[in-house]
């Protein structure tokens, strides 16, 4: 594993970053080319700031890949999605393990084609004992979809006497989404100007900052992933509470 060089961003670094990775489509009108040119070049974005956040020290990384709204895309694109998803699994397996990054999915993974959950699966365990960045790829995922998902788990327990239904709490709750281990967003960020969540981890970034790129995902590369956290360590993070007095000037201001 290559060392962790932490830039200086003059403030908190972000730990735990997600992206609605936006724009794919936009991208490749605009050179008079198919959409699905840009989900191509999306993979290269992909490539870089997974090993960008690696070499930072980033913890964790979570992409939003493919929606279960996307399903209602013409066949001809999901179909080259998945396909394209299956050669990112094998084709990256490489450069995930020269930079220690640990592959996990969420979503409703039984819901992807064989092929692209076999690759999955044969990721997930050929990274399993990487200790850098946790890439997660959002797949098939709902933040609805996770909660009733979880809903529903949870019910069950109750039912069977397996939890007490009076001792529910936030982190009884947390217990039941797609990944448990799964840190809140310090840092959500969208590209392509866009100022929505679309149904990603809408319970996990309660407290997350956001940053919105203009630019669209294919040009999403190492200065603009800078600049997304130099923003955020502008952030001041007071969670519903008071910053303290004992808090640097920087953060009172
Ligand atoms: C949004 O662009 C992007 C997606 C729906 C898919 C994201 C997929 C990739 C970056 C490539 C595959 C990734 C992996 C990890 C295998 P859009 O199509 O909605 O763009 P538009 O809003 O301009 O139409």
């Amino acid at each position: 594993m290559k060392p962790i060089e932490r830039p200086d961003l003059g403030g908190p670094f972000p730990e735990n970053i997600a992206i609605i990775m936006d724009g794919n489509g936009r991208w490749a009108k605009e050179r008079g080319m198919r959409r699905v040119f840009g989900h191509k070049a999306g993979i290269d974005s992909v490539r870089e700031i997974t090993t960008e956040c690696a070499s930072m020290g980033v913890k964790s990384l979570t992409l939003y890949a493919f929606s279960v709204e996307n399903w209602k895309r013409p066949r001809v694109e999901i179909r080259y999605l998945m396909r394209l998803l299956r050669r990112f699994l094998i084709d990256e397996r490489p450069t995930l393990m020269e930079n220690g990054v640990r592959l996990k999915a969420i979503g409703r993974i039984d819901s992807l084609p064989q092929d692209a959950r076999d690759a999955l699966h044969e990721t997930e365990e050929l990274t399993r004992e990487n200790t850098g960045l946790v890439l997660r790829l959002a797949l098939a995922y709902g933040a609805r979809t996770e909660l009733a998902d979880a809903v529903r788990k949870l019910a069950k327990d109750v039912s069977a006497g397996a939890l007490d239904a009076d001792l529910i709490d936030d982190e009884t709750l947390r217990q039941y989404l797609y990944d448990p281990e799964m840190s809140d967003p310090d840092l959500l960020v969208r590209t392509a100007g866009e100022l929505r969540l679309s149904n990603f981890l809408l319970w996990q970034v309660s407290y997350s900052e956001i940053h919105i790129a203009r630019c669209c995902w294919p040009d999403f590369r190492k200065p603009q992933l800078l600049d997304a956290m130099k923003d955020y360590a502008t952030r001041v993070r007071k969670y519903g509470g008071l910053v303290m007095d004992h808090a640097p000037a920087r953060e009172r201001a």
